[in-house]
């Protein structure tokens, strides 16, 4: 059984205001690894929670991850090549199936020793709502759960566009703004969608199945004025965004968001905005995100991966917060219960390695002989 480092080394010291354990993410989770249609017939790097990682799709078009390391001598698999549904390594061309076994050791021939002795080390990996997703995980402890996505994300009457961008900023400084919905009026208190409402208010929390919805107790429909976020199999969040007139018929614009931290210093962020619309006006609301509303929209993410790529993780050892930081503060209670449960798994596994085996009934020890 292999304990994850990042884990055993870390377990209660606080740092920066985060469980140190925590900085590079909250591990037996499913992340994001890259949009589907950027992976095509090239083996991609990955960054995830510290980890590098490669990403390849196969000849029947099943998308894989493995530790991007190719354990003939190191080099970086990213930099290799897809043939007939193989991962072979640019190096010296040593090739591994889909399940991580190495199949061909070209430089020695098929009666080479190590065809048994390399292996990768993969990850469980699958495609939904137009995104390779990678389990994070030690599943000997954690068996992976079913990964659950907010359901209009699957649902036929909703269409929309996946955005995803790189922040230079902690993943958990990346979440606690989603779940702040009074930033809106001032972040982005100019924007073509967020100038609307009022700046003052209070938060009120709500519970849900698995997470929580934090909204403004005053305002509701205007601006961004609610937040969800939600952990099943994978953590994300979900809010509207009501739209004025001149951006069309139809509803508000629904977006959901999905984290991936790259390590304790970057992140990659996947904003899937979706409406609730049909026939021609499903129709016009696409030729509109495309022709008009995309660039506003990635206006106002500007916004945000600029305040957050300053906002440090050490901030948290200085930060006063008020009523309206309610929803930040369910946040991290949240993920560290999250995190606490996970290390009581990590430390009962490591306990249990420590202990030695019991002595079969009836054979004096090696101690009791040298006593005699
Ligand atoms: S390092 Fe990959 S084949 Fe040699
Ligand atoms: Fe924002």
């Amino acid at each position: 059984m292999t304990i994850a480092p990042t884990i055993s080394q870390t377990t209660t010291h606080r740092r920066e205001g985060v469980e140190e354990g925590l900085k590079k993410g909250l591990r037996n989770r499913w992340y994001v690894m890259l949009p589907s249609e950027k992976l095509t017939d090239r083996p991609v790097a990955v960054k995830a929670l510290g980890e590098d990682l490669v990403v390849y799709r196969d000849d029947k078009g099943k998308a894989h991850t493995f530790i991007d390391f190719c354990p003939h001598r190191g080099a970086a698999l990213s930099l290799g090549d897809v043939v007939e549904g193989q991962l072979v390594c640019g190096y010296h061309g040593v090739a591994f199936n889909g399940e991580g076994i190495c199949t061909a050791v070209p430089a020695e021939g098929p009666d080479s020793k190590l065809l048994k002795r390399l292996k990768l080390k993969g990850f469980p990996t699958q495609e939904r709502v137009g995104l390779v997703w990678a389990y994070i995980g030690d599943t000997d402890l954690f068996p992976p759960p079913p990964l659950e996505v907010p359901p209009e994300l699957e649902d036929e009457s909703w269409t929309g566009f996946i955005c995803d961008a790189h922040w230079k900023t902690n993943w958990l400084v990346a979440l606690d703004n989603l779940a702040d919905p009074m930033h809106a009026p001032f972040l982005h208190g100019k924007s073509y969608t967020l100038r609307f409402g009022a700046k003052q208010d209070r938060m009120v929390l709500v519970d849900m199945p698995n997470g929580f919805r934090v909204e403004r107790e005053k305002q509701k429909g205007v601006n961004f004025d609610w937040s969800e976020l939600g952990d099943t199999g994978t953590l994300w969040c979900r809010l509207d965004i009501p739209y004025p007139k001149s951006a069309g018929p139809g509803g508000p614009l629904r977006i959901v968001g999905f984290i991936t931290p790259n390590d304790e210093n970057e992140s990659d962020v996947y904003f899937l905005r979706y409406r609730h619309v049909q026939g021609w006006e499903r129709r016009l609301w696409r030729t509109l995100y495309k022709t008009r509303l995309e660039a506003r929209h990635w206006h106002v993410l500007e916004q945000d991966r600029v305040m957050m790529e300053r906002v440090s993780l050490k901030a948290r050892l200085n930060e006063k917060m008020g009523q309206t930081d309610i929803g930040v503060i369910r946040l991290r209670k949240m993920l560290n219960l999250e995190f606490f449960k996970q290390q009581e798994v990590y430390n009962q596994a490591a306990r249990k390695q420590r202990q030695p085996e019991p002595e079969p009934d009836g054979e004096p020890s090696e101690a009791v002989l040298a006593g005699d």
